[in-house]
């Protein structure tokens, strides 16, 4: 019995001694975060820490605290937790186990760093490649996977995660962005409990109508805005998704994001390599709105088309006139927004298809020719009116959609993405059906539309590019019988194609994605598009909840935020103009209306805040969000500021948000500034009363004041918003006294 036991300690300890000697450490390193794997060429690849650095990280991996799970957990050995992978080999194995190879570090400049950490299964020729590119400065790290495999036969891929990370606390708390059409974006937080919470998609287009691939997972109880412990993090692809947040009884919960494995098993041919989309994350010791700023960052620098050129301000015809685009009119709203400072105006659905004219959303879609009644000049005059008056033209296009009634379903009826021996279920307007991007021949088609429409009229700057449909009959006659579950995919693969085209032959050309509102709000489509549609509803009392949610994630650059009519067309609520106004100014500034139904004082008004947003848009464009009271918190108003990088400017907003109570709010500490700057804060956006223009008096106690950061953040500046949807915009500039 005693040579046993000694026996056993032998080999503990020679395991003991092998694993720590042979135990290589990975560090993945970002300003103040550092994620930590250790390793054995030939091994096991295992996560270990992902959070604040600290100055000797071998003590992570010395006092044992590391989570020492496979970075990338494979099924069939362990088969009773969620994994990242599962396939089914040639010969029918379900099991993979992976060792690793190498690991490779490849500096990609002063900022970037990416670690490539190869893995093989020592009994199939399966191999599975795991990135994880580093932004120091931004503190943001992109991961992603790739699969292979030198079988003879295909590999079935079960599920293909892009990244995996076991993350371990007593109180847990998920914030993700569930919404609806016209509700986009709405913040939700619960507790991570045992069992699977899991965030998704499956809408095949619009994936972010219903809720966004992004969540920020607090550490220490419910997250708040300055303070705790936050992992936030946003998967980078349009399509179907999952993010699932899998909690065990080890007070850990892991978490895995890809796209949705539903209804997508993917046949892995010999050699063929899958390359899953990246998920992009942040640590943050310093509360929710700091990781927010350090994604925000990253997007900016390194993923949305133009992400530090400034932002145009847009007349969007759409609520305006509808479909109603005739020449007159649209000359006329050209006229205006130009005389009120704007710089572009977009011409939205309505002015294309001769066969079966756009005159409402039930036919048309799919033939792109200007429609000859409405437009019997074409779009030249339009084009040369914007160009006299020094703005830009745009134009709506929903280039992967079509209607029943329409040239191009006539002649292609076999385009759609639809079932052989069903009915395919028609979206909008009870006639409308997506374009099968999955077939080569389709994605050509697209491509020549969107082109030739640019070549032949010199002068469109700008494409809203719409898609109000989801995928239904899912399937494609471009693909192998045993290929129809790829179709989610080969959708958004030959879309990427289609964009990756359009901006490789049109550099200059500005976008905004648009899917019924919000649908594609994600930094897969940032990569092609300046901008998106926040939502359909473009009341400013919901607007503040939306943008409010957006901003965790996006930079106002994305969100087109636009003033609308009174009574809102969507909720029937109305506002004070500057209220609308002030809202829109939060965001990349538009108006949606037509600028005839604005009265003399509303039209003023918008000509000198449209010169006001113009100076203050760099700020609000490339400056960092700091949130000040959240419209959540149910206080009856919302505020937030923008400062500058270098701190020298910021702008405030306030908005009382109660429609029945009188409120007196305390004092609003400011956020973000400089304690040593000093600072001189004046109210702009004022109202204009009467036709004498008289000012109202300003709702800051201390307006043109100067005082400290210092005490602007400890103390703090007092506004008076004692009515229900009154609002403030304060400008805040050092002064070098
Ligand atoms: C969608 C968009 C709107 C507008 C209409 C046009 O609903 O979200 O902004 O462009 O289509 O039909």
């Amino acid at each position: 019995m005693k040579q046993l036991i000694s026996l056993i300690a032998l080999i503990a300890i020679t395991i003991n001694l092998s694993a720590q000697k042979a135990r290589n450490k990975y560090v993945v390193e970002t300003k103040n975060n550092v994620m930590v794997f250790t390793g054995t060429i030939d091994g096991k690849f295992n996560f270990q820490y992902y959070g604040q650095k600290v100055n000797d990280v071998t003590q992570i991996v010395k006092s044992g605290i590391g989570l020492n799970e496979d970075a990338y957990p494979a099924f069939g050995l362990e088969c009773t937790e969620e994994k990242a992978l599962q396939v089914t080999h040639s010969d029918g194995n379900l099991s993979v186990d992976l060792y690793l190879k190498a690991v490779n570090v490849t500096k990609v400049d002063d900022n970037v760093t990416l670690t490539t950490v190869s893995l093989y299964d020592n009994k199939y020729p399966f191999n599975v490649t795991l990135f994880y590119k580093a932004f120091y400065k931004e503190d943001v790290i992109e991961a992603w996977t790739e699969i292979t495999h030198q079988e003879n036969l295909p590999v079935m891929l079960y599920k293909f995660a892009s990244f995996a990370m076991p993350i371990r606390s007593f109180n847990a708390w998920v914030t993700h962005f569930h919404g609806n059409w016209s509700d986009e974006m709405g913040m939700v937080e619960e507790k991570l409990e045992r069992g699977m919470q899991v965030i998704k998609n499956k809408e095949g287009v619009r994936n972010t109508q219903f809720d966004n691939p992004s969540i920020m997972i607090s550490l220490d109880g419910k997250a708040s805005e300055n303070q705790g412990e936050v992992i936030a993090g946003t998967l980078v692809w349009t399509g179907n998704y999952r993010i699932k947040l899998d909690g065990n009884f080890k007070n850990q919960t892991n978490l895995i994001a890809g796209m949705n494995e539903d209804a997508s098993n993917y046949l892995l041919e010999k050699n063929e390599v899958f390359k899953t989309p990246s998920f992009v994350l942040t640590y943050s010791n310093a509360g929710k709105g700091q990781a927010s700023r350090n994604i925000i960052r990253w997007g900016r620098n390194y993923q949305i088309v133009d992400g530090n050129k400034e932002r145009l301000i847009i007349l969007n015809s759409w609520e305006g006139v509808y479909f109603d685009t005739e020449e007159k009119v649209m000359l006329e709203m050209i006229n205006d927004i130009a005389d009120m400072g704007g710089e572009l105006f977009v011409m939205d659905d309505g002015w294309f298809a001769n066969k079966y004219p756009r005159k409402n959303e039930t036919t048309g879609l799919g033939d792109w020719d200007v429609n000859k009644q409405k437009l019997p000049n074409g779009l030249k005059p339009l084009i040369d009116r914007a160009k006299e008056k020094n703005i830009k033209f745009g134009i709506w296009l929903e280039p992967e959609m079509v209607n029943v009634k329409s040239d191009l379903f006539d002649k292609h009826p076999d385009w759609v993405v639809s079932q052989p021996n069903r009915t395919t279920i028609l979206g909008r307007g009870g006639s409308q059906m997506t374009l099968d991007l999955a077939n080569p021949k389709v994605q050509d088609h697209v491509y020549n539309i969107i082109h030739n429409l640019l070549v032949e009229n010199q002068g469109i700057a700008y494409i809203k590019w719409d898609a109000n449909h989801f995928i239904s009959n899912v399937g494609s006659i471009a693909l192998a019988a045993n290929k129809q579950s790829h179709f989610y995919i080969e959708y958004q693969r030959g879309l990427h194609k289609v964009l990756e085209r359009i901006r490789f032959t049109h550099p200059d050309l500005i976008m905004q994605a648009c899917a019924s509102g919000g649908g594609r709000a994600t930094y897969d489509f940032m990569k092609y598009f300046h901008e998106f549609w926040g939502s359909d509803n473009t009341d400013a009392l919901s607007r503040i909840f939306i943008q409010w949610g957006t901003s965790y994630f996006y930079p106002a650059i994305n969100i087109a935020s636009h003033v609308s009519k009174s009574p809102n067309h969507q909720t029937g609520r109305s506002y004070p103009h500057k209220f609308k106004f002030d809202v829109a100014m939060t965001g990349r500034l538009g108006i949606e209306m037509q600028p005839k139904d604005m009265t003399p004082n509303e039209y003023e008004f918008t000509k000198v805040g449209i010169q006001n947003y113009k100076r203050i848009r760099p700020v609000i464009q490339f400056g960092d969000l700091y949130r000040i009271v959240s419209p959540y918190d149910n206080f009856g108003m919302s505020a937030l500021m923008y400062v500058s990088e270098s701190k020298d400017k910021a702008v405030f907003f306030g908005f009382n948000l109660d429609k029945n109570l009188t409120y007196n709010f305390p004092p609003m500490k400011l956020n973000g500034l400089d304690s040593e700057k000093k600072y001189k804060i004046t109210e702009i956006n004022k109202e204009i009363q009467g036709t004498e223009k008289k000012k109202v008096k300003s709702r800051v106690s201390s307006d043109n004041g100067i005082f400290t950061g210092e005490y602007l953040s400890k103390i703090g500046i007092q506004i008076n918003l004692r009515e229900a949807y009154q609002s403030v915009v304060i400008e805040i500039n050092e002064v070098k006294l």
